[in-house]
Parts: C-alpha cells; sequence; structure tokens
C-alpha cells in the first residue's frame, strides 16, 4: 500500500519505518527541512533500540522516502497518518493547531478518496475537528480514522511491529477495509484489531495512559507507606502481582512517572473531565501524589545530611525518563537535581545515552561524565533515578574505593537491601527500607 506518514517526530518516524518494513512504500513529510535532509542522508534523529537497522533497509531498499513537500507525498497515496505534536496548552488541554493546520492543507491538495487517520494522541471529538477542518476545502471523497498509538519507547520497535492490540475508531466501512488490510501483517500471531467508533478509540488511549499512570501511583504511595510501617514494597509487589486480575507488570514504584506521554494525557484527560464539568477526583490526585513523588529521592538525601548539602559532592546515575532512551522530558533526574544543586550540593551525573539533552538545562551546574564510576570520585553519596541495565550489577567494591562515603540512594530498587549491608554501603531504596 502507498501510506504518507506526517510528522517525523518519534510516532511518525517509528510508525513510518515499521510500515515499510511490512513492504508498504511510505513517504514521511516534515516541515523541518534540516531534519528531512538528514534523513535522506541517512542519519536517524532519534535514538531507538532497533530502528536503525529497519531503517537503513528500507530506505536502501527505497520503500521509505522523507520529503518537505506536503502536496508532492499525497498525492498518489492511499492513507495519511498524522502524526503531528499535541503539546499542552496551559490549561493542560491538547494543542491542536498543528493537526488542524495540517487538515486544512490536506482539504485543499487530495484529489482521490483517502483514508486520513490520527495516530497522535488527541483528544474525544477531535477525529471530527479533522474531518470538519478537510472538509472546508475537499473536493474528494475522504474518511477520518482515529488510531491512537501504544508504542513505548524504549522498545517502540517491538511495540509496533507486534502490538498487543490495534484499536481503530472509525464508521466507514471503506476505511475499515483498508486499515484491516494495513495491519493484518502486524497481527498473524492473533492479538486482536478492535474496530470501534472514533470517540471510543480516542478515549481507549487517554484511558489506558491514565491507568498505567494511576497504577504506577498507587504503587508509589504504597511504597512510601510501606517505609512507615516497616514493610517491604518488593514483596508487596510480588504478592500483589500474582493475582491474574492484577499482574506483574508496571507495578514497580520509583522516583514517579515521566516522559512524554502520561504526564501530559493524565493532565489533558483531567481537562476533558474539568471541560464536560465531570470531577474525576482519582486522576488529581494522581497528578499530585506524581509531582511530590519526583522530589523523594531529593528529599531523602538532604535529610540525610540535615538539610545541608553545602560542601557535598552527589553522583547521579541516570538521567533519561525511563532506560533506552535519551529522552528526559518530565524525568524525575531534572527535579532531584535541581533540588540538590539548591542545597548547595556538587552533582557529577552520567546517563548512557541523556547526558548530552540535559546538558541544555543545566549547562555547567552540573558535571557530566563520559563513564559511570568517573561520577562516583571523592562522592558523598550516589542518587539513582533511572534503571539502566548498565547500573544493575556494578563492581561494589571499586564503587567504595571511589566514593568518600559508601551512601546510595536507589530510586529504582536496583539492589538487594541485605547485600548492600553485606558490602558495607549505607543503602536507601523506595518503599523497603530496612
Ligand atoms: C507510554 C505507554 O506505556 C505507551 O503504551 C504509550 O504508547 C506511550 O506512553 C505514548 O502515549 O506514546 P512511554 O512514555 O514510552 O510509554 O514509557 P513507559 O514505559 O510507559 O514509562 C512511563 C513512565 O512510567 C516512566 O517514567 C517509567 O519510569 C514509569 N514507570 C513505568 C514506573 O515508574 N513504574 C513502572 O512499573 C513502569
Amino acid at each position: 500500500m502507498k501510506i504518507a506518514v506526517i510528522g517525523t517526530g518519534y510516532v511518525g518516524l517509528v510508525s513510518g519505518t515499521c510500515f515499510a518494513e511490512t513492504g508498504n512504500h511510505v513517504i514521511c513529510v516534515d516541515n523541518d527541512a534540516q531534519k528531512v535532509a538528514k534523513l535522506n542522508a541517512g542519519e536517524l534523529t532519534i535514538y531507538e533500540p532497533g530502528l536503525e537497522n529497519l531503517f537503513q533497509r528500507n530506505t536502501k531498499e527505497q520503500r521509505l522516502f522523507f520529503t518537505t513537500d506536503l502536496e508532492e507525498a499525497v498525492k498518489d497515496v492511499e492513507i495519511i497518518f498524522l502524526a503531528l505534536p499535541t503539546p499542552p496548552g496551559e490549561d493542560g488541554s491538547a494543542d491542536l493547531s498543528y493537526v488542524l493546520g495540517v487538515a486544512e492543507q490536506l482539504g485543499q491538495m487530495i484529489t482521490s478518496y483517502k483514508v486520513i487517520v490520527d495516530k497522535s494522541t488527541v483528544p474525544v471529538g477531535t477525529a471530527e475537528k479533522v474531518a470538519a477542518a478537510i472538509k472546508k476545502n475537499a473536493k474528494v471523497d475522504f474518511d477520518v480514522v482515529s488510531n491512537p498509538e501504544f508504542l513505548r519507547e524504549g522498545v517502540a520497535v517491538d511495540d509496533f511491529l507486534k502490538p498487543d492490540r490495534v484499536v481503530v475508531g472509525t464508521s466507514s466501512a471503506r476505511a475499515q477495509d483498508v486499515m484491516h488490510r494495513l495491519y493484518e501483517p502486524f497481527v498473524r500471531q492473533g492479538n486482536p484489531i478492535y474496530f470501534m467508533d472514533e470517540r471510543s478509540a480516542e478515549m481507549t488511549k487517554y484511558a489506558a495512559n491514565s491507568y498505567l499512570a494511576t497504577r504506577i501511583t498507587f504503587m508509589n504511595e504504597i511504597a512510601n507507606l510501606c517505609e512507615t510501617v516497616g514493610a517491604n514494597v518488593d514483596e508487596v509487589r510480588k504478592g500483589m502481582g500474582s493475582d491474574n486480575r492484577i499482574g506483574r507488570r508496571f507495578l514497580f514504584p520509583g522516583v514517579g512517572y515521566g516522559g512524554s506521554c502520561f504526564p501530559k494525557d493524565v493532565q489533558a484527560l483531567h481537562k476533558t473531565s474539568v471541560d464536560n464539568k465531570y470531577d474525576f477526583k482519582v486522576l488529581k490526585s494522581v497528578m499530585e501524589v506524581n509531582n511530590k513523588q519526583k522530589h523523594v529521592l531529593s528529599e531523602k538525601i538532604l535529610k540525610y545530611f540535615n538539610n545541608d548539602l553545602n560542601g557535598k559532592h552527589i553522583a547521579v546515575w541516570g538521567l533519561a525518563f525511563k532506560p533506552n532512551t535519551d529522552d528526559i522530558r518530565e524525568a524525575p533526574a531534572i527535579y532531584t537535581i535541581e533540588n540538590l544543586l539548591r542545597a548547595g550540593a556538587k552533582v557529577t551525573a552520567y546517563d548512557p545515552e541523556a547526558s548530552e539533552n540535559m546538558k541544555k538545562i543545566f549547562e555547567d551546574r552540573v558535571n557530566f561524565v563520559e563513564h559511570r564510576y568517573d561520577a562516583l570520585k571523592e562522592a558523598d553519596a550516589l542518587a539513582i533515578v533511572t534503571e539502566w541495565s548498565i547500573f544493575r550489577t556494578p563492581d561494589f567494591s571499586f564503587m567504595g574505593e571511589l566514593m568518600k562515603e559508601k551512601v546510595i540512594f536507589d530510586g529504582r530498587n536496583l539492589y538487594d537491601t541485605e547485600l548492600m549491608i553485606d558490602k558495607g554501603f549505607y543503602y536507601n531504596s523506595i518503599g523497603r527500607n530496612t
């Protein structure tokens, strides 16, 4: 099939590449000429494990193209994906100006029937707004479909190629047939394609992300309470998670959820509820608790050092909002480091991928190092903020030699508490202190 993907951000680039991988002819459009030039020169613009191979193969085999020319890109295609940014406006609602702006242009450009697909996370009712924007100028038939994306950064390629489910919102049988043909190769193992109305599809995405954010937040509160009552959240998590109705995944407490999706989507769904005069109390609490949780690690450090970090050197491992990405949007590390600096600490930080992005925020206020052990030299404490695999089995003896004090604050519960005591560390983690 011939497909155009408008927007070569995270979702657009992964989707376009994966659609090409299943044999489609894909043309990706972006108005950022520099980005398009880079992609055309064979250079990926995001870091995502597994994407490079697919990107190189599909560009080489001439199934994947990049252009700034929207009109040319959409001329011969059957399906047009909108993978455009929907940043939060000041009141938390998703800003649809990019999506609707492109929709208006498409109306003028299309000369034959097209299926136009919302891939961006957009509020309930957007498909209708997009259809109205296209209709203003359109002289041919088209259908607007809502097809939310559920991929996770870091495992996006796998999530896209082997989705748990595909959600397609459309009231048109013609569009349904097109979407079925497109996604059939992705669900060969028998996973479902759910066809539903547009509004339900839009709501599904917000409900899924907000539920997962709520689940994490619930576990963060259980962890905080475990610390107070002397229980171990690891044991509680296992005991809970083995109930099939609950399940084991996404029950890991930590320093709060971050990233470009959960914070934005919880906020936007809350805004939708406010706009519709529905008081969504759970979501309000989720946002409040998560904002607090991002400060938990730095608060523990401050308490340990009697609220004075002047002259203290704190090492930080992990800057990305989660492992296997260089993304630092809403990363708990930002809040942790800011609090440490404010209390007078000298901060040395290491991350396998995200240092460059973090440098843009902290500049020379933080010393960024190339190797994880370099951060530890003469450190009074280590704060672990992201659970990269490289941090899981370090050489504790060497760490002890490098550090001034053998003190670890672990925001991701990477190590066994007994082992750390054996190794002579003061070890403070989330919800399972000894
Ligand atoms: C999330 C969803 O998981 C995807 O399904 C969705 O498609 C995507 O948002 C999106 O809307 O585009 P992502 O933001 O890439 O994906 O990252 P997650 O792996 O979901 O992690 C989100 C945050 O939750 C991270 O800060 C992570 O550290 C935290 N988390 C996750 C926990 O604190 N505990 C857990 O058990 C799991």
